[in-house]
């Protein structure tokens, strides 16, 4: 089987996601914020493209149900409820509710996959989740796709280090598991930072961005392994968490 990392979503061919799991990996903070609302009760995420197409989609809920959130340039979105901050995603502000989501880079390379077998969202706050998902798939001979959603088409330290910290913990039967290059280096950049994931953000563009912008604390939140426990699902242009009922 193969194990391929595309460090930006332009990497990858259209047919490079065929039949494949592919895991879609945009730390700071789209998958973060993803993983922290299905953690805390949403009842769906809802990636949409731009702001326009969330406002459009709200009129198809109530507005008691449906939170409008996202980001342009980091911050929220004037007239919305939520930005892109995961330690906005609170059980008091999400459980329930449908969350409208835009952002700039993670909620584009989700909707730019075609033809996946199942498509999921990883980060390290869902680390382990997802990882269980991954090694059924190795298991069954299913290839993986991680793409990492970048930055406006660049790469991006942290996604490239989360990327290599999966491909580093499934289980390699010698020979078995093929992978690009992309992903031998990603494990070369993982193991440069082992778990000192606050040292990633610190060096990584984007984080020293968020950090000046005054989101210093969603670093802290996005490097919380494992404090969101569950797989994001995108089925049906919806991401809901996989369990019992929607069991793989
Ligand atoms: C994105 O999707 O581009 C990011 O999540 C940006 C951000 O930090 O809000």
């Amino acid at each position: 089987m193969r194990l391929d990392v595309y460090f930006t979503p332009n990497e990858r061919k259209p047919t490079d996601t065929v039949g494949r799991l592919v895991v879609i990996v945009d730390v700071l903070r789209a998958s973060t914020t993803v993983a922290t609302a299905l953690g805390n009760g949403a009842k769906t995420v809802i990636p949409l493209p731009g702001a326009d197409e969330v406002i459009t989609r709200s009129k198809d809920f109530s507005r008691s149900g449906v939170k409008l959130a996202g980001e342009q340039n980091m911050h929220p979105i004037a007239g919305f409820d939520l930005g892109n901050s995961p330690r906005e995603f609170t059980t008091e502000a999400v459980e329930g509710k449908t969350i409208l989501l835009t952002t700039t880079n993670g909620t584009r390379a989700l909707l730019g996959v075609q033809g996946a077998r199942d498509i999921v969202i990883a980060s390290y706050v869902n680390f382990t989740a997802v990882l269980a998902m991954m090694r059924v798939a190795a298991s069954s001979n299913t290839d993986i796709a991680i793409i990492c959603a970048g930055e406006e088409g660049s790469f991006t330290l942290e996604d490239a280090a989360c990327a290599g910290r999966y491909v580093r913990a499934i289980p390699k039967r010698a020979e078995s598991i093929a992978l690009n290059d992309a992903a031998s280096a990603s494990v070369l950049i993982e193991k440069k930072y082992g778990d000192n994931i606050a040292k990633v953000f610190k060096e990584s563009s984007h984080g020293q961005e968020l950090e000046s912008a005054g989101f210093g604390d969603d670093l802290t939140a996005a490097a919380e392994v494992d404090a969101y426990p569950v797989v994001p699902i995108y089925q049906d242009r919806q991401i809901t968490k996989l369990g019992p009922e929607r069991a793989r």
